[in-house]
């Protein structure tokens, strides 16, 4: 694999070592498998869209294998004379980089990128379409703490229809075996779902959470939604697809608790439960996502 630029479409086998690469990294505490692998490498990161977790655990992953960093900051950038995205990628393809993280608010933008380049371009979130990264930090995560994925019923809440994690997330855990559920405002189902075999809900009753094994919690993309808000009020959303002080308890004891971050407290989550509770898992995915990364980074350049 030259990229790694979706989910959709990769089978078991294709996935397959990007996860055992990543398990093996948590394993052995983020170090690298072998000595400075990717020494002498230059890594560019051009993220044309903000980030706190993928920018920097992407940083943090290229660092712990030995590679550079340069980033190319869109605030401060000749996008703001009126240089196209387009122009300022071959600018940065030109300047021979080893590979080149990118992040864009449009759908289709690192597949349309990768056309033109010649080393590997690795996809950290394309507007609503796919954060494959993401989707590998999670199931990293849910197979640290559960060991498999197949069988498992995993609930995914929120905002399905702006959130490129949802549609990634679909894609790589129906792939190898679990039982996906959604659970979205009626504005915020997508219509790509009806050719999914996903069963579909429109509130995170109790019946839905006493049998899930893993709860992933999205929030509402406010920075997609432009016209009208997809639910009444934050506190509707609270009642109606949060977990809240009053849902909470439907939830066997051994689920686990999941959330790409950033949240919104008391929206998605009651922040009471999101610092106590023991399950969730918010912290360990930040610590997955810089191990799905090295992996994703050991993989592109080692095959
Ligand atoms: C996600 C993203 O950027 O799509 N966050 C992330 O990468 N950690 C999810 C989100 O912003 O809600």
């Amino acid at each position: 694999m030259k990229h790694f630029l979706h989910i959709a479409g990769l089978n078991p086998f294709d996935l397959m070592p990007f996860l055992d690469h990543g398990l093996e990294f948590i394993k052995n505490d983020l170090q690298p498998l072998t000595q400075i692998p990717l020494k002498n490498r230059l890594i560019f990161h051009a993220f044309f869209e903000n980030s706190t977790r993928t920018n920097v655990s992407f940083e943090s992953a290229a660092l712990r294998l030995g590679a550079q960093v340069i980033h190319f900051n869109v605030h401060t950038s000749s996008i703001h004379k009126g240089e196209s995205d387009y122009d300022t990628f071959q600018t940065l393809l030109h300047m021979r980089p080893d590979a080149i993280v990118l992040r864009h608010p449009h759908a289709g933008a690192a597949h349309f990128m990768a056309q033109y380049a010649s080393c590997p371009i690795i996809n950290a979130g394309d507007g609503q379409h796919e954060h494959p990264t993401q989707a590998l930090t999670d199931a990293l995560c849910i197979l640290d703490k559960k060991g498999s994925l197949a069988g498992l019923n995993i609930v995914i809440c929120g905002d399905i229809l702006h959130s490129r994690v949802a549609y990634s997330n679909i894609m790589l855990l129906t792939t190898l075996g679990a039982c996906v559920k959604i659970v979205a405002p009626p504005p915020c189902i997508a219509p790509a779902l009806e050719n999914l075999d996903i069963e579909v809900f429109c509130q995170l009753s109790g019946e839905i959470l006493e049998t899930t094994d893993v709860l992933m919690l999205l929030r509402p993309q406010m920075e997609r939604i432009h016209k009208y808000l997809p639910f009444p009020t934050k506190t509707i959303y609270h009642q109606l697809y949060g977990l809240n002080a009053q849902n909470i308890s439907f939830l066997p004891a051994n689920a686990l608790i999941l959330h790409p971050g950033p949240t919104s407290r008391d929206t998605e989550i009651d922040s009471w439960i999101m610092d106590n509770h023991p399950a969730v898992c918010i912290h360990h995915q930040v610590l997955c996502g810089i191990a799905a990364r090295m992996s994703v980074l050991h993989v592109l350049f080692h095959s």
